[in-house]
């Protein structure tokens, strides 16, 4: 069933539903998720081209923290029956995977198509589908192919146009079994982290190539919803887009903090959402104006921020169906010294210091406090800020230590899953969906296999890459089925 469905359904049980304890309406889908490069493994197996996070992470190993990379992962390209078979012991009503372009297209055109990585696809899918589970397809989560690095990846314009091509392909080949579909995930950490940052590319040019890449990004979703409409309108399907935002309070009551905090979530949140979600079409205001400001002060004369076409606001303005939402955790934010240096940067245009309370319990990662109540504060400023805009959870979970019986865990799923109660039923937030990452322990990009987030717990010493349910599986699975989270 479509998810567009299934949320219709779902809005019309919800208002006809009391939930009087904390139960979720009978039809809310909850799912789970991963991404190609971070479980697939196999990666130069039948004919699939290299990625940019191939490269960096056989070039860089040192900058991985434990120097490893996802060569093999938990080897989903051979083990994915084993995957669909772990979905199905929670009982989810669908699975949320990415597609790995260089595995469809290995140079990233749509000259030479790898028949083999189509064919991977379609085991994937089949196998979900055989068990009732609705394949949820993000078409880019990161791994670009390097031989469009090679000509600039998301700072060449010309990318737009070979994304188009790319999203064709995959429309083409499981239009018919996919009905739901993500265009990026999280645009915000591939290009600030990617191009401005230390993930891959590596390129590290904050404030020019970060700005591109979020620029091409946007263009090239936009050409891609508008190609679906004309193309593929008879597929009945729900294009969207998952951007992530962890929640930004003010780290006092002052003016100066709240405007901060304000500031941050634009240039963190509405750097993509803005161009496609609000009624101008364009880049938040606040983000243009600072990033004109500081161009000057450094002397480019001309903004850094690339400008949109008329055609292309047009284009990109409510190039959605629904959106999705990665949320983890949740920062403090006050007002920046003011000072920019003369290297541009991002952080700097933006202008605030960012922080976390140490009181809030700690992860196993070095950015994720456990702060539930910052999620559906962040629910409901999505919904004040875009009009109550249509969204799923496409990610939320939590890493820790290895073992299986983890608690922590538990109590992290249980207390954002009260906060996404309140937001959808006390403050009438859209949310028609609920994903927890991951379904297994997986590569965790520069944290290798550092960071645990799954439900399943994956033994990278054994030979077989074995998956064991943690007690979260079980108490998530419970949750799946009842649609109620447990007293
Ligand atoms: C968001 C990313 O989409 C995913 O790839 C990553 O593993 C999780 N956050 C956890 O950091």
């Amino acid at each position: 069933m479509s998810m567009l469905l299934i949320f219709i359904l779902c809005a019309f049980i919800r208002a006809h539903e009391a939930t009087p304890k904390q139960c979720f309406s009978n039809l809310f889908p909850f799912g789970v998720a991963s991404a190609a490069f971070q479980t697939e493994g196999a990666w130069n197996v039948s004919g699939k081209g290299e990625s940019i996070w191939d490269r960096y992470t056989h070039e860089h190993p040192e900058l991985v923290f434990d120097h490893n990379n996802a060569d093999v992962a938990t080897d989903s390209y051979h083990k994915y029956e084993d995957d669909v078979k772990i979905a199905k012991q929670l009982g989810v009503t669908f699975y949320r995977f990415s597609i790995s372009w260089p595995r469809i297209l290995p140079t990233g055109l749509r000259n030479k198509i790898n028949e083999d990585g189509l064919k991977y696809y379609h085991n994937v899918i089949d196998a979900l589908l055989r068990e009732n589970i609705v394949p949820v397809v993000t078409m880019y989560h990161w791994d670009l192919p390097q031989s469009l690095q090679d000509l600039g990846g998301w700072t060449n314009p010309t990318i737009a146009e070979y994304y188009v091509d790319y999203a064709r392909v995959l429309f083409e080949n499981y239009g018919h079994k996919v009905n739901t579909w993500l265009t990026f995930n999280e645009p915000l950490s591939f290009c600030h982290d990617g191009y401005g940052g230390y993930d891959a590319p590596g390129s590290r040019s904050s404030g020019f190539e970060d700005y591109l890449c979020g620029h091409n990004v946007l263009r090239a979703h936009g050409m891609t919803f508008r190609m679906f409409q004309r193309e593929f309108s008879h597929l009945k399907a729900s294009v969207g887009i998952t951007l992530d935002l962890s929640w930004l309070e003010p780290a006092t009551t002052s003016a100066d903090d709240q405007e901060a905090a304000e500031t941050a979530r634009q240039f963190r949140f509405g750097w993509f959402s803005h161009p496609i979600l609000s009624k101008e079409g364009d880049y938040p205001r606040v983000m243009r104006e600072s990033i004109d400001r500081n161009s000057k002060r450094q002397g480019f004369f001309r903004s850094r921020l690339p400008s949109f076409t008329p055609e292309e606001v047009d284009m990109i303005k409510n190039s959605y169906h629904f959106l999705g939402l990665n949320h983890y955790t949740t920062y403090l934010v006050s007002k920046g010294s003011g000072k920019i240096s003369t290297k541009p940067s991002f952080d700097d245009d933006m202008g605030v210091k960012i922080s976390q309370n140490p009181s809030w319990p700690k992860t196993n990662s070095t950015w994720l406090r456990v702060v539930p109540w910052g999620f559906r504060k962040t629910l409901n400023w999505v919904k004040n800020s875009f009009n109550n805009p249509l969204l799923i959870i496409t990610e939320n979970g939590v890493p820790f230590e290895a073992g299986l019986q983890d608690v922590k865990r538990v109590n992290y799923i249980e207390a954002y899953l009260r906060s996404l109660h309140d937001a959808i039923y006390k403050d009438g937030c859209n949310v028609f969906g609920y994903t927890y990452w991951s379904l297994m322990d997986n590569y965790e990009w520069m944290r290798g296999y550092s960071e645990r987030f799954g439900l399943f717990e994956v033994d990278y010493k054994s030979s077989n890459l074995t998956r064991s349910a943690r007690l979260s599986a079980a108490f998530y699975s419970t949750v799946a089925r009842t649609k109620c989270i447990p007293d």
